[in-house]
């Protein structure tokens, strides 16, 4: 098969879809891969160090979209992208549709069979493509948040780990799982009194062994959310129902019972955000204020330290990508956690969160692939 990889551009996007690495693993495969020219800038890797992996580099990342049967990428495609796929293509890549009309109306009407990074899942429940970035994107939401609490960047001016004889900062962490935990530990590992509240009993009973008495845990309630935001210096958003919109956890009336100058970041901007009043932001303008309260809402937040997210994102996607370019369609067919990424195909939603949250009829993939 041939693979290709355009450079990046949504708005500081960094990372890169195949690392000389991945390309080294996809040649011995026998696939040939091409690369636009300057895709991997952003993680120090030149068009020398992709040409010595075995690939070949292009001017265009229109060369890219024509010459591939599979093109392997990190951000949803933006719209000049999507006028670019084609229906005999695969499209493997971050999608996150279910907020995203636009794009998902693109996608149908391409024909491509686009592979959802965010859905592919694993034998213990879990999203192996997604757990990286959730990794990254969750130990970053502290730095982050900490830096917007400061004075001269409009917070309230408290340090997460106060000093000795003053008390450290709240940091509520609203879900639990693999953001939520990440977060947790950096906050924890800065010193702050850290709560993090879930729907899952289980996930609190494992948060809660982890660790060992370092962290409040909290069971998920209007009320639970309520009390933990109005006495929080800075609230991590990390809510997931995989594939579906975010649902709105925190209000903009609650918003007036907080500290002035208190952070909310909001991680899960990427699936429409769980603060009534999150709207994404970029790593260029990366907050703003609502009602006295700072919000980072930053969509593509690992794209800030592209080098251990670009890498961390390969290690993940390069087994399924191998599949792909290995067996074409089939690999879908005969691997059911694969086959959970599958979004759209030959114009059809294939992915039921999508299909409800959009209004589409959901076609069933295994039929749709045999179609
Ligand atoms: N902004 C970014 O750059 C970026 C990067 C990576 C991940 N994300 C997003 O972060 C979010 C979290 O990802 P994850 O990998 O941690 O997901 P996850 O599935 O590991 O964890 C989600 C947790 O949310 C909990 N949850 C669901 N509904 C809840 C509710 N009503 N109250 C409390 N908890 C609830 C679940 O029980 C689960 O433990 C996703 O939206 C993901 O797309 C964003």
């Amino acid at each position: 098969m041939r693979v290709g990889c355009p450079k990046e551009i949504k708005n500081h996007e960094y990372r890169v879809g195949l690392t000389p690495g991945s390309v080294r693993e996809y040649v011995a495969h026998g696939h040939s891969v091409v690369i636009e020219s300057g895709a991997g800038a952003g993680i120090g890797a030149d068009d020398n160090a992709y040409r010595a992996a075995g690939a070949q580099i292009v001017k265009t990342a229109a060369e890219v979209f024509t010459q591939s049967d599979m093109i392997v990428k990190v951000k949803e495609p933006q719209p000049s992208e999507w006028v670019q796929l084609r229906e005999d293509q695969i499209l493997y890549t971050y999608l996150h549709l279910a907020p995203d009309a636009a794009q998902t109306k693109g996608l149908v009407e391409s024909g491509v069979t686009a592979v959802a990074y965010e859905t592919v899942t694993d034998d213990r429940g879990g999203l192996p493509l997604l757990a990286p970035m959730s990794e990254v994107a969750g130990r970053l939401a502290i730095q982050a948040g900490a830096t917007a609490l400061q004075k001269a960047n409009g917070g309230r001016g408290i340090l997460l780990g106060g000093v000795p004889g003053v008390l450290p900062a709240k940091v509520a962490v609203i879900g639990g799982g693999v953001v939520g935990l990440h977060s947790a530990k950096m906050a924890v590992g800065l010193g702050a009194d850290v709560t993090i509240i879930d729907r899952s009993i289980p996930r609190l009973r494992q948060l809660d062994d982890i660790f060992n008495g370092r962290v409040h845990t909290r069971y998920s309630t209007v009320e639970a959310i309520e009390e933990e935001c109005f006495s929080a210096d800075m609230i991590v958003g990390a809510v997931l129902i995989p594939g579906a919109a975010a649902p709105k956890l925190v209000s903009r009336e609650m918003l007036s019972g907080m500290k002035p100058g208190a952070v909310l970041v909001d991680v899960a901007i990427d699936q429409g955000g769980c603060f009534e009043t999150s709207k994404a932001t970029t790593h260029a303008d990366p907050t703003y204020e609502v009602d006295g309260i700072v919000h980072y809402c930053v969509a593509n937040m690992p794209g800030a330290v592209p080098i251990t997210s670009a890498h961390a994102l390969n290690n993940a996607t390069l087994y399924y990508g191998l599949q792909l370019a290995d067996k074409g369609l089939k690999a879908l067919v005969d691997d059911p956690h694969l086959r959970n990424g599958l979004n759209v195909h030959k114009g059809r939603i294939t992915n039921h969160a999508v299909a409800e949250a959009l209004g589409y009829e959901m076609a069933e993939p295994k039929a749709a692939l045999a179609a």
